[in-house]
C-alpha cells in the first residue's frame, strides 16, 4: 500500500506522514529533504541556484540513502530548495529513487508536492494536506524558533506565499491536488485530529 501525501509548506504533511508510517509500520520518505540536500550543496559551494546544469549535476551526484540532516531544515535552505526543484533536470535525477522507495514490498508513505501526481500516481491513498497561509506561518515560526531562528511573522508569511506561488506555478510537476486526492484542511485541526482523519481515510480505502 502506497500512501501519497502532498501539500504546501508547513501544512502539517510531514508530521502526519511520520505518524501514519509509524502507526502502520511502513517506511517513510520526506521527499522535501532530497530537494533540500541539493539546495544545501549548491549553497555550500556558492553555486547559482538558477543554473539548471549545475543543479542537475548536483542532484545526479546525490546519495539519497545518506542525506544526513545537517542544516537541511534551515529557512534559507527551504527557499533555495524551492528554486532548484523547479529545474526539470533536478526532478528527473531524483525521481527513480523516489519511485523505488514507493515500490518497496509492503508499501511506503511518501510526502512532498508531486507524490500523488508524478511519483506514485497509482497510490492507493492520496491525501492533500493544507491550511491557511496565516496558520502555516504561525507553525513555521514555532518550528524555526525551536531551532534557534527568530524571523518576523510577516517575513515567514511572505516567504510561504512566495514559495506556494513558485511551487504551484512551475511547469515541472507543479503543486496541485491530484484528481483522486482527499483534501484535509488542518487550519482548525491539531496533529491528533489530523491523524485521526487521515487514519480513517486509510482504513476506509484499504480496509486496513
Ligand atoms: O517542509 P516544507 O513543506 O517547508 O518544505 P519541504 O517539503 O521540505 O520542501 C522544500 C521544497 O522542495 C518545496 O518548497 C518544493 O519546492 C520542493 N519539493 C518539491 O518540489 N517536490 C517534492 N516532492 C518535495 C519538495
Amino acid at each position: 500500500m502506497i500512501i501519497a501525501i502532498d501539500g504546501p509548506a508547513a501544512s502539517g504533511k510531514g508530521t502526519l506522514a511520520r505518524r501514519l508510517a509509524a502507526h502502520l509500520g511502513r517506511p517513510h520518505l520526506d521527499t522535501g529533504l532530497l530537494y533540500r540536500a541539493v539546495a544545501r550543496a549548491m549553497l555550500d559551494r556558492g553555486e547559482p541556484l538558477e543554473n539548471p546544469g549545475r543543479a542537475t549535476a548536483v542532484a545526479a551526484a546525490l546519495d539519497p540513502d545518506h542525506l544526513g540532516e545537517t542544516r537541511l531544515r534551515d529557512r534559507e535552505v527551504g527557499e533555495a530548495a524551492s528554486v532548484v526543484s523547479a529545474h526539470p533536470g533536478v526532478r528527473d535525477a531524483l525521481l527513480a529513487f523516489q519511485i523505488r522507495f514507493a515500490s518497496r514490498p509492503g508499501g511506503a508513505v511518501l510526502d512532498g508536492r508531486d507524490i500523488g501526481t508524478v511519483v506514485a500516481p497509482n497510490a492507493q491513498v492520496k491525501l492533500y494536506v493544507t491550511a491557511s497561509p496565516e496558520e502555516r506561518a504561525r507553525r513555521r515560526l514555532r518550528e524555526l524558533a525551536a531551532a534557534g531562528e527568530a524571523p518576523a511573522y510577516e517575513t515567514v508569511l511572505a516567504d510561504l506565499r512566495q514559495r506556494d506561488d513558485r511551487d504551484a506555478g512551475r511547469a515541472a510537476a507543479p503543486l496541485r491536488v491530484a484528481p483522486d486526492a482527499i483534501v484535509i484542511d488542518t487550519t482548525e485541526l491539531g496533529p491528533d485530529e489530523a491523524f485521526a482523519q487521515a487514519l480513517a481515510i486509510v482504513t476506509d480505502r484499504v480496509g486496513a
